[in-house]
């Protein structure tokens, strides 16, 4: 099923953009910071680091040969090594749908924060206005709404004229805002509380909740396991050098979540708030930040113009995912793809809406709907990349991987022994004792 006109990256450095892009997002700038101050601080920011390291890379890199050695997206690709096992793309494509039905309802709300702040700032207490703003059953849907156009329009547009122009242009707009706002949140009087917090890994706090609570943040924040980076990396030309994209992505990723820490965690201790705020962080206490601060409703402005680029460079690889799926498997045109996959992640982002407000008794083992969405990526990204990891180890083989990231021998791969080690053992088998644990089956 060669297909002769498939799309291309116009260079590797809009590869590195658009992937980059899909790896920062909503998961850098309001997770991880929130995470960080919930769970410890400096250890948490230990254990992600290390899992980065080890699981994070292997899985990139593995998702990225698959994809450029098939040149297809998730579904097609497992299927075109082997019939049996393209049941894990499939579950990518269904996982991708189900997070871009509540990531685009976050970034509704992001949406709705920025609008704010240029009409004239959010009211001061903004604890009371977050819970009515997104209980409200008319305007985040609307917020949403907008949200998802912006992001069908970007994919409308295609690869190389939608996608990768789009990143190019936000992601490096985006990381110049964050040093922006990094700076004027580290030289405020008092940050010094928040950096020795962030940085200062005591190892005492560290629990297996951190471990559970890091390895699903790197999944959710490199784009793993659900076959993001498979789809873009079969628009890669054969030239390129997989092993360093795999390494840079990574990186670029890392830095923005290490400096969204930067940005928020020592504002939050210069004015005295809690660290520990969870998912209330970046719309809750941070605007009470820039309240306090001289010239904060610029900074307002700025950090959510910052947030949204981030957003949307990750909603439209989720959306890619599922088009480029209907595009290789059912032959649908772009057009039609995108309109009616976006249509329907809307849809069933209308409920997940809801269940902060109206529908917030309607729930699904105890969750709420948004909730339960959340819940199932959690599950679902894991359990991909474990997929991915057997697949390419024991189904694929090693050397038929290595074949194809080193172009047959003419590419140097130096961490291939690692590699291999990570892939076949290590990787799926931290998944497995972190799922056991999560379960509460294996007690660590
Ligand atoms: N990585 C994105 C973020 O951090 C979210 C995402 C997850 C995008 C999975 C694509 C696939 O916000």
């Amino acid at each position: 099923m060669e297909n002769k006109k498939r799309a291309q990256w116009g260079s590797n450095f809009g590869f590195i953009m658009a992937a980059a892009g899909s790896a920062v997002g909503l998961g850098n700038l309001w997770k991880f910071p929130y995470l960080a101050g919930k769970n410890g601080g400096g250890v948490f920011v230990f254990v992600y680091l290390l899992i980065v390291l080890l699981i994070g890379f292997t899985i990139m890199l593995g998702e990225m040969v698959i994809g450029r050695s098939t040149q297809l997206s998730s579904y097609n690709a497992y299927q075109k090594i082997s019939k049996n096992w393209s049941f894990i793309g499939a579950m990518g494509v269904i996982t991708g749908f189900i997070v871009l039905s509540f990531y685009s309802v976050v970034g509704g709300w992001v949406l709705n924060y920025l609008y704010q702040y240029i009409a004239g700032g959010i009211p001061s207490d903004t604890s009371a206005y977050f819970v009515s703003f997104i209980s409200n059953p008319i305007s985040p849907i609307f917020w949403n709404m907008v949200f998802m156009a912006a992001t069908a329009y970007i994919v409308f547009k295609g690869i190389g004229g939608g996608i990768e122009k789009a990143c190019k242009f936000m992601m490096p707009a985006l990381f110049v805002l964050l040093i922006v706002i990094s700076i004027r949140a580290i030289t405020l009087p008092g940050a010094g509380a928040g950096i020795a917090f962030y940085l200062t890994p005591d190892l005492s706090k560290l629990t297996t909740g951190t471990i559970v609570a890091a390895l699903g943040q790197v999944f959710f924040s490199l784009s793993l396991g659900l076959g993001c980076i498979i789809t873009y990396g079969s628009y890669l030309g054969k030239g390129e050098n997989l092993e360093k994209n795999s390494i840079i992505v990574p990186f670029i990723d890392t830095l923005v979540a290490l400096l969204a820490g930067f940005a928020i965690l020592p504002a939050v201790f210069a004015f005295g708030f809690e660290p520990g705020a969870g998912p209330g962080l970046m719309f809750i206490t941070l605007p009470q930040v820039f309240d306090k601060m001289p010239l904060g409703w610029v900074f307002g402005i700025l950090f959510f113009i910052l947030v949204l680029f981030a957003a949307l460079t990750s909603s439209i690889s989720l959306l890619e995912v599922t088009v480029a799926y209907m595009q290789d498997q059912h032959k649908w045109r772009r057009t039609k793809a995108v309109i009616v996959l976006s249509t329907l992640m809307f849809l069933v982002g209308i409920p997940a809406s809801l269940s902060m407000g109206i529908w917030s008794n309607v729930t699904i083992f105890g969750k709420n709907i948004f909730d339960s969405l959340v819940f199932a990526s959690d599950i679902l990204l894991p359990l991909g990349g474990l997929l991915m990891c057997i697949f390419i180890g024991y189904v694929w083989g090693i050397d038929k991987a290595v074949a194809e990231i080193t172009i047959g021998g003419k590419l140097p791969f130096r961490l291939k022994g690692f590699w291999t080690v990570m892939i076949k053992y290590v990787a799926p088998i931290a998944v497995i004792v972190v799922f056991l644990n999560a379960l509460g089956i294996l007690k660590l």
